[in-house]
């Protein structure tokens, strides 16, 4: 399969323009890694700090707390208003993580919270965030693990698989989804960076009900929905079915949900 780098950061760009209003379900999900990230990159008070694909901007904020002096910068112009509203003391500006607007050795730190999986080219955006880096700053990249672990999007994606349902045309082919602990630590290598590890996030995210999880799913990411939307309506119909009889596995007694969320956070030092 050929990737159209470029066509993919359009798809992906344009999508999460889209998303800023409704990128409200995973928020409280991927807010979850921020402290990991935070530890991973050893991010400290008066800290030089880039929070890279930064979205509503909360790991900007988080490091900032602790007296970091950080900036967030995001491809999609509608996040980054949203960022700089939520934390109107940190800049925000638009920017691509694979041509980072910054000097050479700016940051102590790059940090990114599931932004990793959105980029066309990863071994570009990674040399990127080297170059930024001071000799010894960190970078630290969250990302879904494998929906069989990571529910929240594998229940979707395993009832699309079970509904037989075709990729639709037009979805344009990009860089891998999901990537083993072995791939990230050859990325990050492959990138110049030493020390290099990948841990791991595991815990469960609740969901009062199946609507609000599949809406939410829906709603909030980019490149799955159009799995779902783009189909037929009998394909669809035999989609949601699927996700009702997997998702039922999660249910708590009192009706709730409990979603298992699996993340891998993979840090690397610039030498
Ligand atoms: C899943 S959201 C994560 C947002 C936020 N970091 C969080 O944890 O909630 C992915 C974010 O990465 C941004 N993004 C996608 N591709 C990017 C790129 N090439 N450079 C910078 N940001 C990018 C999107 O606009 C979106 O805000």
């Amino acid at each position: 399969m050929t990737i159209d780098a470029e066509a993919f950061n359009r798809f992906e760009a344009a999508g999460w323009e889209a998303r800023a209003a409704s990128y409200a379900f995973l928020q409280p999900i991927t807010n979850r890694v921020i402290a990991s990230l935070l530890g991973a990159a050893d991010v400290r008070r008066d800290h030089q700090v880039l929070d890279v694909g930064c979205g509503p901007g909360d790991l900007a904020g988080a490091a900032a707390a602790i007296g970091a002096d950080t900036v967030g910068i995001d491809v999609a112009p509608s996040m980054v208003r949203r960022a700089a509203i939520a934390h109107p003391s940190i800049p925000f500006r638009v920017g691509s993580f694979e041509a980072i607007p910054a000097g050479a050795g700016a940051f102590d730190a790059v940090v990114g919270n599931f932004v990793l999986n959105h980029v066309g080219r990863p071994g570009v955006a990674l040399a990127e965030a080297r170059r930024v880096l001071r000799p010894g700053g960190w970078l630290a990249l969250s990302s879904w693990d494998a929906p069989r672990r990571n529910r929240v999007l594998g229940l979707v994606l395993d009832a699309v698989a079970y509904a037989g349902a075709p990729s639709p045309a037009g979805l344009p082919a990009g860089p891998t989804n999901f990537r083993s602990d072995d791939e990230l630590r050859e990325l990050f290598h492959g990138a110049g960076f030493t020390d290099v590890g990948v841990s791991h996030v595991m815990f469960e995210a609740p969901a009062p009900d199946t609507e609000t999880l599949w809406r939410g799913v829906l709603d909030s990411a980019v490149r799955i929905p159009p799995l779902v939307v783009h189909q037929p309506a009998d394909v669809q119909a035999r989609i949601r079915e699927g996700f009702e009889r997997l998702a039922a596995v999660h249910r708590r007694s009192d009706g709730t949900l409990a979603i298992p969320v699996a993340v891998q956070v993979t840090r690397g030092r610039r030498p």
